[in-house]
Protein backbone atom coordinates (compact mmCIF):
# COMPACT_ATOMS: atom_id res chain seq x y z
CA UNK A 1 0.00 0.00 0.00
CA UNK A 2 1.53 3.50 -0.67
CA UNK A 3 0.01 6.31 1.11
CA UNK A 4 0.25 8.79 -2.25
CA UNK A 5 -2.22 6.61 -3.74
CA UNK A 6 -4.96 6.69 -1.16
CA UNK A 7 -7.09 9.16 -2.35
CA UNK A 8 -11.10 9.79 -2.12
CA UNK A 9 -13.27 11.88 -4.42
CA UNK A 10 -15.52 13.63 -2.21
CA UNK A 11 -19.19 14.26 -3.51
CA UNK A 12 -21.54 13.79 -0.84
CA UNK A 13 -22.73 17.28 -0.63
CA UNK A 14 -22.51 21.01 -1.65
CA UNK A 15 -22.94 24.26 0.36
CA UNK A 16 -25.21 26.54 -1.84
CA UNK A 17 -24.22 30.57 -1.04
CA UNK A 18 -28.13 31.50 -1.97
CA UNK A 19 -29.10 29.56 1.56
CA UNK A 20 -26.47 30.64 4.50
CA UNK A 21 -27.64 31.25 7.75
CA UNK A 22 -26.46 34.96 9.26
CA UNK A 23 -24.90 33.10 12.16
CA UNK A 24 -22.74 29.83 12.18
CA UNK A 25 -24.58 28.41 15.16
CA UNK A 26 -27.69 26.94 13.45
CA UNK A 27 -25.67 25.81 10.80
CA UNK A 28 -23.00 23.75 13.28
CA UNK A 29 -26.39 22.38 14.83
CA UNK A 30 -27.66 21.29 11.74
CA UNK A 31 -24.41 19.57 10.76
CA UNK A 32 -23.82 17.77 14.04
CA UNK A 33 -27.28 16.54 14.08
CA UNK A 34 -26.57 15.15 10.69
CA UNK A 35 -23.53 13.42 12.36
CA UNK A 36 -25.49 12.09 15.32
CA UNK A 37 -28.74 11.17 13.79
CA UNK A 38 -25.89 8.82 10.88
CA UNK A 39 -24.79 7.15 14.18
CA UNK A 40 -21.25 8.22 13.62
CA UNK A 41 -19.46 7.19 16.57
CA UNK A 42 -17.98 9.97 18.57
CA UNK A 43 -19.80 12.73 16.61
CA UNK A 44 -19.02 15.61 19.57
CA UNK A 45 -15.94 14.82 19.90
CA UNK A 46 -13.51 17.36 19.00
CA UNK A 47 -9.96 18.41 18.59
CA UNK A 48 -9.23 21.02 20.83
CA UNK A 49 -5.63 22.81 20.50
CA UNK A 50 -4.02 25.05 22.74
CA UNK A 51 -0.86 27.29 22.84
CA UNK A 52 1.67 27.82 25.90
CA UNK A 53 3.21 30.96 26.76
CA UNK A 54 6.52 30.28 24.81
CA UNK A 55 3.51 29.40 21.48
CA UNK A 56 4.42 26.01 21.46
CA UNK A 57 0.81 24.45 19.99
CA UNK A 58 -0.83 20.84 21.54
CA UNK A 59 -3.89 19.59 20.58
CA UNK A 60 -6.06 16.82 21.87
CA UNK A 61 -9.47 15.32 21.88
CA UNK A 62 -12.13 16.58 23.99
CA UNK A 63 -15.93 16.16 23.93
CA UNK A 64 -18.71 19.09 23.08
CA UNK A 65 -21.25 19.20 26.15
CA UNK A 66 -23.17 21.98 24.54
CA UNK A 67 -23.28 25.42 22.77
CA UNK A 68 -25.55 28.04 21.94
CA UNK A 69 -24.67 31.67 20.49
CA UNK A 70 -21.70 32.37 23.16
CA UNK A 71 -19.94 29.67 22.13
CA UNK A 72 -19.01 25.27 22.79
CA UNK A 73 -18.69 24.00 25.93
CA UNK A 74 -16.06 21.22 27.25
CA UNK A 75 -15.23 19.72 30.61
CA UNK A 76 -11.12 18.75 31.89
CA UNK A 77 -8.56 19.23 34.82
CA UNK A 78 -8.22 22.83 34.71
CA UNK A 79 -4.43 21.56 36.03
CA UNK A 80 -3.49 19.86 33.06
CA UNK A 81 -1.26 20.22 30.50
CA UNK A 82 -4.31 21.94 28.33
CA UNK A 83 -5.66 24.12 31.46
CA UNK A 84 -2.27 25.69 32.34
CA UNK A 85 -2.11 26.73 28.73
CA UNK A 86 -5.57 28.08 28.65
CA UNK A 87 -4.38 30.49 31.60
CA UNK A 88 -1.67 31.69 30.42
CA UNK A 89 -2.82 31.83 26.82
CA UNK A 90 -6.58 31.73 26.26
CA UNK A 91 -6.47 31.38 22.25
CA UNK A 92 -7.91 27.95 20.88
CA UNK A 93 -9.02 26.11 18.29
CA UNK A 94 -11.63 23.18 17.84
CA UNK A 95 -11.73 21.08 14.74
CA UNK A 96 -14.83 18.53 13.93
CA UNK A 97 -14.42 16.27 11.41
CA UNK A 98 -16.93 13.88 9.84
CA UNK A 99 -15.53 11.69 7.56
CA UNK A 100 -18.73 9.75 6.07
CA UNK A 101 -20.60 12.80 5.86
CA UNK A 102 -17.10 14.48 3.92
CA UNK A 103 -17.31 17.62 6.31
CA UNK A 104 -15.02 19.66 8.35
CA UNK A 105 -15.84 22.80 11.14
CA UNK A 106 -12.97 24.66 12.22
CA UNK A 107 -13.51 27.18 15.08
CA UNK A 108 -11.19 29.58 16.60
CA UNK A 109 -11.43 31.87 19.63
CA UNK A 110 -11.05 32.82 23.24
CA UNK A 111 -11.27 29.93 26.02
CA UNK A 112 -12.52 31.25 29.23
CA UNK A 113 -13.79 29.40 32.41
CA UNK A 114 -17.10 28.08 32.99
CA UNK A 115 -19.37 29.28 36.16
CA UNK A 116 -19.40 26.77 38.90
CA UNK A 117 -22.97 26.37 38.48
CA UNK A 118 -22.54 25.20 35.02
CA UNK A 119 -19.68 22.90 36.07
CA UNK A 120 -21.89 21.73 39.21
CA UNK A 121 -25.03 20.33 37.22
CA UNK A 122 -22.62 18.91 34.39
CA UNK A 123 -19.94 17.18 37.20
CA UNK A 124 -22.91 15.55 39.05
CA UNK A 125 -24.78 14.44 36.32
CA UNK A 126 -21.62 11.41 35.45
CA UNK A 127 -21.71 7.98 36.86
CA UNK A 128 -19.93 7.56 40.17
CA UNK A 129 -16.97 6.11 38.63
CA UNK A 130 -16.38 8.92 36.39
CA UNK A 131 -16.77 11.29 39.53
CA UNK A 132 -14.19 9.35 41.28
CA UNK A 133 -11.67 9.38 38.33
CA UNK A 134 -11.84 13.10 38.14
CA UNK A 135 -10.97 13.73 41.66
CA UNK A 136 -8.33 11.01 41.54
CA UNK A 137 -6.46 11.68 38.40
CA UNK A 138 -3.90 14.42 38.16
CA UNK A 139 -4.86 14.29 35.11
CA UNK A 140 -1.12 15.25 32.36
CA UNK A 141 0.95 14.27 35.46
CA UNK A 142 3.33 11.76 35.62
CA UNK A 143 2.33 8.76 37.58
CA UNK A 144 4.63 5.67 38.45
CA UNK A 145 1.98 3.35 36.81
CA UNK A 146 -1.26 1.53 35.98
CA UNK A 147 -1.38 0.02 38.60
CA UNK A 148 -1.17 2.98 41.24
CA UNK A 149 -4.12 4.56 39.47
CA UNK A 150 -6.27 1.73 39.63
CA UNK A 151 -5.30 1.72 43.85
CA UNK A 152 -6.33 5.47 44.07
CA UNK A 153 -9.76 4.92 42.04
CA UNK A 154 -10.37 1.81 44.35
CA UNK A 155 -9.11 3.49 47.86
CA UNK A 156 -11.24 6.58 46.88
CA UNK A 157 -14.47 4.51 45.91
CA UNK A 158 -13.97 2.09 49.47
CA UNK A 159 -13.86 5.24 51.23
CA UNK A 160 -16.98 6.75 50.15
CA UNK A 161 -19.69 6.85 52.31
CA UNK A 162 -22.22 7.64 50.22
CA UNK A 163 -22.07 8.38 46.20
CA UNK A 164 -21.30 12.23 47.32
CA UNK A 165 -17.90 12.81 45.24
CA UNK A 166 -17.37 16.40 45.63
CA UNK A 167 -16.28 18.38 42.30
CA UNK A 168 -13.01 19.32 42.75
CA UNK A 169 -11.77 22.80 42.67
CA UNK A 170 -9.19 22.16 39.40
CA UNK A 171 -12.48 20.17 37.80
CA UNK A 172 -14.68 21.97 35.71
CA UNK A 173 -16.06 23.64 31.96
CA UNK A 174 -14.56 26.03 29.81
CA UNK A 175 -16.33 28.23 26.95
CA UNK A 176 -14.56 28.64 23.79
CA UNK A 177 -16.18 31.96 22.66
CA UNK A 178 -15.49 32.01 18.75
CA UNK A 179 -14.28 35.00 16.24
CA UNK A 180 -14.24 32.54 13.26
CA UNK A 181 -16.19 29.47 12.20
CA UNK A 182 -15.58 27.72 8.95
CA UNK A 183 -17.47 25.12 7.06
CA UNK A 184 -16.09 22.68 5.00
CA UNK A 185 -17.29 20.54 2.66
CA UNK A 186 -15.21 17.88 0.10
CA UNK A 187 -16.54 18.14 -3.75
CA UNK A 188 -15.22 16.69 -6.43
CA UNK A 189 -11.28 17.30 -7.96
CA UNK A 190 -10.69 18.77 -5.00
CA UNK A 191 -12.67 22.09 -5.54
CA UNK A 192 -14.13 22.10 -1.92
CA UNK A 193 -16.71 24.39 -0.44
CA UNK A 194 -15.43 26.40 1.85
CA UNK A 195 -17.51 29.46 4.21
CA UNK A 196 -16.29 31.26 6.62
CA UNK A 197 -17.74 33.56 9.65
CA UNK A 198 -15.68 36.14 11.05
CA UNK A 199 -16.90 37.89 14.26
CA UNK A 200 -13.39 40.26 14.40
CA UNK A 201 -15.93 43.38 14.24
CA UNK A 202 -18.34 42.30 16.83
CA UNK A 203 -20.85 41.18 13.73
CA UNK A 204 -20.53 38.13 11.84
CA UNK A 205 -19.67 38.36 8.28
CA UNK A 206 -19.31 35.72 5.56
CA UNK A 207 -17.62 34.97 2.81
CA UNK A 208 -15.98 32.27 0.66
CA UNK A 209 -12.55 30.78 1.03
CA UNK A 210 -10.71 29.39 -1.94
CA UNK A 211 -10.46 25.43 -1.22
C1 LIG B 1 -12.85 10.35 22.18
C2 LIG B 1 -12.11 11.07 23.28
C3 LIG B 1 -12.81 11.92 24.12
C4 LIG B 1 -12.14 12.62 25.12
N1 LIG B 1 -12.85 13.52 25.88
C5 LIG B 1 -12.19 14.26 26.82
C6 LIG B 1 -12.89 15.30 27.53
O1 LIG B 1 -14.09 15.60 27.28
N2 LIG B 1 -12.19 15.97 28.48
C7 LIG B 1 -10.87 15.72 28.74
O2 LIG B 1 -10.30 16.36 29.63
N3 LIG B 1 -10.18 14.78 28.06
C8 LIG B 1 -10.81 14.05 27.09
N4 LIG B 1 -10.12 13.11 26.37
C9 LIG B 1 -8.69 12.89 26.69
C10 LIG B 1 -7.84 14.00 26.03
O3 LIG B 1 -7.69 13.75 24.64
C11 LIG B 1 -6.45 14.16 26.67
O4 LIG B 1 -5.77 12.93 26.69
C12 LIG B 1 -6.53 14.68 28.11
O5 LIG B 1 -7.53 15.68 28.24
C13 LIG B 1 -5.19 15.25 28.56
O6 LIG B 1 -4.81 16.29 27.69
P1 LIG B 1 -3.67 17.36 28.09
O7 LIG B 1 -2.57 16.58 28.76
O8 LIG B 1 -3.21 17.97 26.79
O9 LIG B 1 -4.29 18.37 28.99
C14 LIG B 1 -10.75 12.42 25.33
C15 LIG B 1 -10.05 11.58 24.46
C16 LIG B 1 -10.72 10.93 23.45
C17 LIG B 1 -9.91 10.06 22.49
Amino acid sequence: MELHDLRINYGKGEIDDRNLPESPFGWFGEWLADAISKGLPEANAMVLSTVSDLGKPSSRIVLLKAFDERGFLFFTNYSSRKGHNITLNPAGSLLFFWPELERQVRVEGIILKADPVTSDEYFYSRPLESRVSAAVSPQSAEVPSRIYLEKMHKDFLESLKDDKVQRPDNWGGYWLFPELVEFWQGRRNRLHDRIQYDRSDSEWKRCRLAP
